[in-house]
C-alpha cells in the first residue's frame, strides 16, 4: 500500500508495491551494503511482535532497526496478554496506543497483516502470515540474485518443495515473474498449489536442470500439515533434496531461506559449496530491511 507520495502505508505482500517501488527497495538495499546509511530512525521506536517462531527474520528486522539509529521494543509473545485470552486485534490496537512508529508482525493466520492493519495507526510490516506472504524474504532473495547476477530479468529460476504452505514460495514466485525471471516450480503433486498453477510446475527437478541458474530450497512446512505426507522426510529428500550428485558441474546457485532440513533439502556438501548463497542471503537480508524500513512515513 502506498501513498501520494511514494512513502509506504503498510507492507503486506508484494503486490502492495509497484514495479518502482520494488526496484527502488532492491536498490536502496545494495547502497547500504556498500556503504552505510545515516541514523534514520534515530528517535524512532519500532515494536516487533512474533506469533510464530523465528530466527533470521526476527533478529535481521531488529538488527536493522537498531543499524539505523532506532530503538526495538518486542513484545514477548509467550508471555504476553495473548496467552490470557486476549485477541490480536486487541494486543495490535494495544501496542499502537503506545505509538510506536511501526509494527513488525508474524502470525500463523494468512491475512493476519491485512486483519491488524485495520486496528492500528502506524505501519504494519509482515514478517510472514501463514502460507501467504513474506515479503521481505522475497525482495532480500531478489536483492541476492541481483548482486550475484547483475540483472534478474530473464533469468530461469526452480523453486523446489513444499510450495502449497510456503508463503517464501508465493511471495517468490510474484515478486521474480513481475521482474522478469522465468519460474518454475518443482514439487511433489500434494505440495503443489492451486494458486499459483499459472506458473510452470513440475514434479522432477531433471526437467528444469540443464535451463536453470539458480534453485530455492524450501523446508517442508509440516507444522502446517493437517495430515502426514512422510512417514520420513528421507523419502522426499530422495526426490528432493539439492545434492552434489543432482547439481555435478552445473552453474546453478543454490538459495534457501532458512530454517535448512540439513540433507532433506540441501546435502551438507552444497550447503558448504561457493554455489551456495545461503549465508549471504541472511547477511543480505539486513540491508534490504534497512531499505524498507527507511521507506515509511513516520
Ligand atoms: C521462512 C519463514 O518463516 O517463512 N523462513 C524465514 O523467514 N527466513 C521459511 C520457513 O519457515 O521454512
Amino acid at each position: 500500500m502506498e501513498n501520494k507520495i511514494g512513502k509506504l502505508r503498510h507492507l503486506i505482500s508484494i503486490n502492495d508495491l509497484n514495479l518502482q517501488t520494488i526496484n527502488d527497495i532492491i536498490n536502496t538495499a545494495i547502497s547500504f551494503k556498500e556503504s552505510p546509511p545515516k541514523k534514520l530512525l534515530k528517535n524512532k521506536i519500532i515494536s516487533t511482535i512474533f506469533f510464530e517462531n523465528s530466527t533470521r527474520t526476527l533478529s535481521s528486522f531488529e538488527i536493522a532497526i537498531k543499524r539505523l539509529g532506532g530503538e526495538v521494543v518486542r513484545l514477548e509473545v509467550m508471555s504476553s496478554s495473548t496467552k490470557k485470552g486476549e485477541t490480536i486485534a486487541d494486543t495490535a490496537a494495544n501496542i499502537d496506543a503506545m505509538k510506536p512508529n511501526a509494527i513488525v508482525i508474524r502470525h500463523k493466520g494468512a491475512g493476519a497483516g491485512n486483519y491488524l492493519a485495520k486496528f492500528v495507526h502506524c505501519p504494519i510490516i509482515n514478517g510472514g502470515d501463514g502460507a501467504h506472504a513474506h515479503p521481505t524474504q522475497s525482495l532480500l532473495d531478489a536483492m541476492t540474485l541481483k548482486l550475484h547476477f547483475g540483472e534478474i530479468e530473464g533469468l530461469k529460476i526452480a523453486i523446489v518443495g513444499d510450495i502449497t504452505n510456503s508463503r517464501v514460495a508465493n511471495s517468490n514466485a510474484i515478486l521474480f515473474d513481475r521482474l522478469g525471471a522465468e519460474v518454475t516450480l518443482v514439487s511433489p503433486p500434494h505440495f503443489q498449489n492451486p494458486l499459483i498453477r499459472r506458473f510452470r510446475n513440475t514434479t522432477d527437478l531433471r526437467d528444469v536442470l540443464d535451463e536453470i541458474s539458480c534453485i530455492i530450497s524450501l523446508r517442508t512446512q509440516t507444522e502446517r500439515h493437517s495430515r502426514g505426507h512422510y512417514g520420513d522426510l528421507r523419502d522426499y529428500a530422495s526426490r528432493y533434496c539439492i545434492t552434489k550428485e543432482l547439481i555435478g558441474e552445473r552453474n546453478i546457485v543454490v538459495m534457501h531461506p532458512g530454517p535448512v532440513h540439513r540433507n532433506i533439502d540441501i546435502d551438507d556438501y552444497m550447503l558448504e559449496d561457493k554455489k551456495s548463497l545461503v549465508l549471504e542471503q541472511v547477511q543480505n537480508g539486513v540491508f534490504l530491511r534497512m531499505a524498507v524500513l527507511s521507506k515509511f512515513h513516520n
